[in-house]
């Protein structure tokens, strides 16, 4: 966990002629379910995970933003009245939201900026958005404007899209922002609305292990998804009078339609989303009523679907899968996140924790070479924002 006395400390030492005012702090996030759906309008669960991006921030006398990490070597940069083309690296994700939060009403003032993060980056926990949250909430709390939670996560992902180049959905930025500890969030990303479905007070656990083979979202595959689906949209809608979106789709409504589909491969990312909304909204009906088999069986049958229809599993990644579900106790495991590399979670009673790890240390790790991170987390709460005593 970041301290946060040190952080504000470091921050009086990097920057002498600057009063540290703000510091907020955003979680990553672990999706329980519904993968790949979110920014085809479906329904997600994720919750905020206890790893967070801390952020200390005060005024500057100019009109410059300067952004310093404890996880970089690298200052970042720029004139708040000119924000300009995206930087490499993790200063355009500074860079994109301050420019995203200038055009909902931020006034162009200089900023010093000062970041420390616990969050792994490439393990799919959403480092990004925890990154992109905490600067948001630090800058706003320091200017304005009066944002709502719905206004901050969707100038967080416009930064992804137009900074960070991520065509990403709507999922992370929002159960950084708004998750509840505690609780899962039944997200719908049609229209941003959710509820929080409270986690049963049982002795079932929600374990993540990192399988320590890194995704990279720019690379393109992600966006070639996106891509994918798009394309299916725009040919549904052309061609079913019934098509609103995937969540008005069934399998059987797609067969009518999906001979004329091509490539075929194309069809079957359909089917992943098709399914996997449909696996969402059971998944949320299993946790309310405590049903632990079902959900697990649910993330079972998602991480197939993501590894044959969506192709964005590695053999590793599934090896891991393979690995936690072996353990007497585990109801289910699947990938989580986008996928290419990344984690697995995992719903198991508390009993199996330590045979998990165990199980990984022995049967998945001595085959990749690496010493794959196991974490037993609770749902965490969503981003705050606090001001520092001056
Ligand atoms: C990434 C994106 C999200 C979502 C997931 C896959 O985390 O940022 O918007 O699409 O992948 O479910």
């Amino acid at each position: 966990m970041v301290n946060v006395k040190t952080l504000v400390e470091e921050f009086r030492r990097r920057f002498p002629h600057c009063t540290p005012e703000v510091i907020a702090r955003a979680p990553g996030r672990v999706n329980l379910i519904g993968e790949h759906v979110d920014y085809n309008g479906g329904l997600v669960m994720p919750f905020a995970i206890p790893l967070a991006t801390w952020v200390v921030a005060g005024r500057r006398d100019d009109d410059r933003v300067v952004a310093q990490s404890l996880q970089s070597k690298e200052a970042v940069q720029f004139d708040a009245h000119q924000i300009g083309k995206p930087l490499i690296g993790w200063g355009a994700y500074v860079q994109g939201v301050l420019h995203e939060l200038q055009v909902r009403g931020l006034p162009r003032n200089g900023i010093n900026f000062l970041i420390n993060s616990d969050v792994p980056s490439g393990a799919g926990l959403s480092s990004s958005a925890a990154l992109e949250a905490a600067v948001a909430l630090a800058a706003i709390e320091l200017f304005g404007p009066r944002l709502t939670h719905d206004e901050i996560a969707d100038a967080c992902r416009a930064a992804e899209h137009d900074f960070a180049l991520v065509p990403c959905g709507i999922m992370d930025q929002i159960a950084s922002v708004c998750s509840r500890s505690d609780h899962v969030m039944l997200l719908n990303c049609r229209n941003g609305s959710f509820e929080h479905i409270p986690w049963p007070r049982t002795n079932v656990r929600i374990t993540v292990v990192d399988s320590r083979s890194p995704h990279k979202l720019s690379t393109g595959d992600y966006a070639l998804r996106v891509r994918e689906c798009e394309l299916v949209r725009s040919y549904l809608k052309e061609q079913a009078n019934w098509f609103v979106g995937f969540r008005e789709a069934s399998l059987s409504r797609l067969a009518v339609h999906g001979s004329k589909i091509h490539p075929t491969i194309q069809l079957r990312r359909a089917r992943h989303v098709i399914t996997e909304i449909a696996r969402v909204r059971d998944a949320a009906d299993a946790l309310r009523r405590g049903d632990f088999p079902t959900l697990g069986r649910l993330m079972n049958e998602s991480h197939q679907s993501l590894a044959e229809d969506y192709e964005v599993s590695t053999p590793q990644v599934d090896a891991l899968a393979d690995c936690i579900r072996k353990v007497p106790g585990v109801f289910g495991a699947r990938l989580t996140g986008a996928g290419f590399g990344g984690c697995v979670v995992a719903v198991a009673e508390q009993s199996a924790v330590n045979a998990i790890e165990s199980a990984v240390r022995r049967d998945y790790d001595p085959h990749f070479g690496v010493t794959a991170p196991v974490w037993t987390w609770h749902p965490s709460e969503g981003a705050t924002v606090q001001r520092l005593d001056t």
